[in-house]
């Protein structure tokens, strides 16, 4: 079975668009996203334009700020700063990778946690790993709803996680170490990996290595949750590949059309439950 990425962002959206509705006509005002962009990195401009693209379809109040290449780290810094105390901008999410003057720490630190899209801020990572209420990476999420999709109940699944990245591989962990998996974390320095992955009910690939997971690392009837996207010769493909792992998996994403899609309709649920986090925080 081919796990729909494209389709379950579209239902994802519908629900989203009535939410803002809703909170329309109770506050009269709805969610409101500004994302930075430094420099010309073209995947991340192609990013950038499809998280804006999405945000208006839905009704969030999309904004977005383009520095250039050479941007002081203090004018981002300000910026930041001054978002955090602006009632109109619900979150806040500055692109990566940012460019190598730029202390990605620094930028992370200054955003406000309530507004924070992205699950990176140390308290939301903290609350994550904690087991409390907070933002949650918009990647893992993604990655997690589909999951959820095809099996209910994940207690006892053997999950295998490749890749450590605070981007998706730790927060991965988390999200399914609260729905009671085994879960194993591998990276470039693991020593058999095909054997680790020979016995996981959930593989999660996010390597940037194209078609590295073979038919024969994949057990049958796993689940595969591809988060690669690698450019090559013949177009964009994934770190598992396709041909061969979809024909043992019981379910797989495909590259493109699997992961990408949630992450952004993940991105603008994060930004509505930001927005009721600024609200509860405005009023109390
Ligand atoms: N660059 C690639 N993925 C992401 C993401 O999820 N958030 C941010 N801020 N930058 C990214």
């Amino acid at each position: 079975m081919i796990l729909d990425g494209k389709k379950a962002a579209a239902e994802l959206r519908e629900e989203l668009k009535k939410k803002i509705i809703e909170l329309k006509s109770t506050y009269n005002t709805v969610p409101g996203l500004t994302v930075i962009l430094i420099g010309e990195d073209p995947p991340s401009k192609i990013y950038v334009r499809n998280k804006e693209k999405f945000a208006i379809e839905v009704g969030i109040n999309s904004q977005v700020i383009k520095y250039p290449e050479d941007v002081k780290e203090e004018v981002v810094l300000n910026k930041i700063k001054e978002l955090n105390s602006d009632n109109k901008v619900s979150g806040i999410l500055v692109q990566l990778p940012l460019p190598k003057h730029i202390d990605k720490r620094k930028v992370i630190e200054t955003i406000d946690p309530v507004k924070d899209v992205d699950g990176f801020h140390p308290v939301n990572v903290g609350n994550l790993s904690s087991g409390y209420d907070s933002s949650i990476p918009c990647t893992p999420l993604g990655c997690y709803l589909l999951i959820k999709k095809i099996e209910k109940n994940l207690n006892g699944k053997h999950a295998v996680i490749i890749g450590r990245s605070n981007l998706n591989g730790k927060p991965m962990t988390q999200l399914l170490l609260k729905e009671n998996c085994t879960v194993t974390i591998t990276h470039s320095k693991t020593k058999d990996l095909k054997a680790e992955c020979n016995r996981a009910d959930i593989i999660i690939a996010a390597v940037g290595r194209p078609k590295l997971i073979k038919g024969d690392w994949v057990k049958k009837g796993a689940i595969v949750i591809d988060v690669g996207i690698n450019k090559t010769d013949s177009g964009l493909v994934g770190d598992v590949d396709f041909d061969e792992v979809s024909k043992v998996a019981k379910a797989i994403t495909p590259v493109p059309g699997g992961v990408g899609p949630m992450t952004i309709a993940c991105l603008l649920s994060n930004t509505i439950e930001c927005f009721r986090k600024n609200k509860s925080r405005l009023s109390s």
